[in-house]
């Protein structure tokens, strides 16, 4: 049964689909598009009976080495307040 999951792929300047387009559009005055690949992170999360084993921290740890092969170098996590406990996630 898998217990963690997390969702990210590459967010460009030019993005077809409306939502990840005003996206883009929002964070125009702090996020460089230019010259660099973005991976956007969007969603994530794991089995409440599963939490706290270091199981979402092994995922990103794994993401981060795949982003790396795909020459993805700025990282974007986006969350929500209502999302507690993704803030403490958001900086692994
Ligand atoms: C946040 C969440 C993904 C963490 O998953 P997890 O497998 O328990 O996380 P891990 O055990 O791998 O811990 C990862 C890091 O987050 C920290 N952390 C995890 N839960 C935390 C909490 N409730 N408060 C503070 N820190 C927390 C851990 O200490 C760890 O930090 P470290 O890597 O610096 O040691 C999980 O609690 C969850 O699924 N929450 C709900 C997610 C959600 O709301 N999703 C919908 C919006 S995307």
């Amino acid at each position: 049964m898998p217990v963690s999951f997390k969702v990210g792929h590459e967010l460009r300047l030019y993005e077809h689909d409306p939502k990840l387009a005003d996206l883009v559009a929002q964070l125009e005055d702090c996020v460089e598009f230019d010259n660099r690949r973005v991976l956007y992170q969007w969603i994530g999360g794991t089995r409440s009976d599963w939490r706290g084993q270091g199981h979402f921290r092994a995922l990103t740890e794994e993401q981060e080495v795949w982003a790396l092969a795909q020459r993805l170098r700025r990282d974007l996590v986006k969350t929500k307040n209502k999302f507690y406990e993704m803030r403490a996630v958001s900086r692994s």
